[in-house]
Order: structure tokens, then sequence, then C-alpha cells
């Protein structure tokens, strides 16, 4: 039996704007009730075009940004209703990956430092020997071999430095992966060689993603699941199979008209 590792009930999320002294308060309806199940292990993509809520959602679900109302279950713990110190406890559990790897990683810290920070923080009690070998083995496993542990982010490439962004997301065996547009950044080439890399880590290490992404053929790549996101509402949750051959939405079959240049079947399974 798959088990939901995620279970998101009408989470609500506004923003007030600042129009001035007198006049009505308005809000920007970021995210505006929506619900979605993650069970463990898939990918669920979330798309939808620039400024729907798609990055709203996911600093919900990490609790980066506070629900407005809504009840968020992480493995059936309620999440909308903890404390301080109990979002603590969760919250390495949920790690992100950004889109531009450059500004996440610090430009002053050697990647072996920027890899072991978190385990300082979070396993006092781990010895240095032991720190060592988890950043040595992760970075391995991420593509980026040992003999570049005292090396900064600038001297990686932008592909590479994704890679270094993904090890430290992993550096606390976390169970949920939240990643916006981990990919939109880099090279197509370069995109497929770190989809593919998501894909092997994820059987590795038994990991859940909520995968954000604005290019449908990037979210038709890695996506068990799809949720089409549409000012703030989610209009469709489907398998990527029902998805992409029988849209139910219309706006889901507006951007799948759109979508500028798919790349080959073919070519994508041997990338
Ligand atoms: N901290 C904030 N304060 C005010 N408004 C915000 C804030 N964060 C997001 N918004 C607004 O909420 C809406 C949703 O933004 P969000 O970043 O979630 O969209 P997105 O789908 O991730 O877009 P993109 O594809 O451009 O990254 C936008 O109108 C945005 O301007
Ligand atoms: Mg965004």
């Amino acid at each position: 039996m798959t088990t939901n590792l995620i279970e998101a009930k009408d989470l609500t999320k506004h923003f007030p704007l600042n129009t001035g002294w007198f006049q009505e308060k308005k809000v920007v309806k970021a995210v505006n009730g929506i619900s979605f199940t993650i069970k463990a292990g898939e990918t669920f993509g979330l798309v939808g075009e620039s400024g729907c809520g798609k990055s709203t959602t996911g600093r919900l679900l990490n609790g980066l940004i506070p629900l407005d109302s809504g009840t968020l279950l992480f493995k059936g713990k309620d999440l909308s209703k903890a404390s301080k110190n109990e979002w603590k406890k969760y919250r390495p559990k949920m790690q992100m990956v950004f889109q531009d790897p450059y500004a996440s990683l610090s430009p002053r810290m050697k990647i072996k430092d920027i890899l072991r920070e978190p385990l300082d923080i979070h396993h006092k009690n781990m010895s240095s020997a032991e720190k060592n070998k988890r950043v040595e083995d992760l970075l391995d496993k991420c593509g980026i071999s040992k003999f570049h542990l005292n090396k900064y982010p600038h001297e990686f490439s932008g592909g590479q430095r994704q890679r270094i962004s993904i090890a430290r997301a992993l550096i606390l065996k976390p169970e949920l992966i939240i990643a916006d547009e981990p990919v939109s950044a880099l090279d197509v080439s370069i995109q497929s060689q770190i989809l593919n890399l998501m894909k092997d880590l994820q059987e590795e290490y038994n990991l859940t993603y909520l995968f954000i992404s604005h290019d449908l053929s990037v979210v038709e790549h890695i996506s068990d699941r799809v949720g089409v996101m549409y000012f703030g509402n989610l209009v469709e949750v489907a398998t990527k199979e029902e998805l992409f051959t029988n849209p139910q939405h219309d706006y889901t079959k507006t951007l799948l008209s759109s979508i500028p240049q798919m790349v080959p079947k073919a070519k994508r399974k041997e990338a």
C-alpha cells in the first residue's frame, strides 16, 4: 500500500497589496484553497504559468511561509498546527532545491564546508570523520569527485553547481525534496543529465519529489502525477499519462498546445 507523504487540504495564502492609505485593501490570491496528496516515493509535478502560485505552494509545504488557512499533513502529522519546535523537527525531512544554484550556494565557502554545515548544525554528536565520509559519498553519488572538495562554487559549471545543491539538499537524509524550477536555468542537454540524476537518487534514497516547473516537457520527463495551477487554483490533477493524452481542463489543453518544442522521446531515453 502506498502511503501519502503529503496531504494538503484547502491550502490558502493571500498576500496584501499595498494600494495606499484610503483605498480598500486588496490581496493577491497566490494560493487560493488547493488540495492534493503526494504519495511516498512519487514525483508530483506542479505546472502553470508565471505567478500562478507554484513557488508559494512549495514554500507553504515546508513552512518557509505560514498558511492563512487549510491543513497540511506530513506523514499524518498536522503541520498546520505545529509549534515552532515541532517544525524544527520536521523541516530537515523536507529540503528545497532552487532554480539558481549560484544564488543558493555561499560563494565564500568551499563545497565540503557547504555540505558539512547542515550536519554540524543538526548532528552535533556525529564524528568529524563520519561527517566527512557522508559528504564525500554523497557528492560522489551526485557526480562530483572528492578531488573537488576544496573548491568554491564559482569554479564549477551551472550543471555541476546544481549537482552540489542537490547533494546539500540530501545531506540530512530528507524524505521530501521540493524542487522549484531546478533545471530551468540550464542548457537542455544538461537538463536531462540533472533530471536523470534526480531519478537515480530518488530510487536510491526512496525520495518523494514535489517538482515545480513551468516547462511541460521537463515535467513530463520526471513526474508520475501532475497538478496544473491557474491563478492560485489547482484546476487539474492527473497521472502524467492521463494529463498528456486526455487533458480535461481547458487551461490544461491550452498549456499543452503551447509546448514550444518537445524533446523527441527516443532522445530522452538515451540521455
Ligand atoms: N512574499 C510575497 N509578497 C507579496 N506577493 C507575493 C509574495 N510571494 C508571491 N507573491 C505573489 O503571489 C503570486 C504567486 O507567486 P509565485 O511566486 O508563487 O508564482 P510562481 O507560479 O512560482 O511563478 P514563477 O513561475 O514566475 O516562479 C504572484 O502574483 C506573486 O507576485
Ligand atoms: Mg516560482
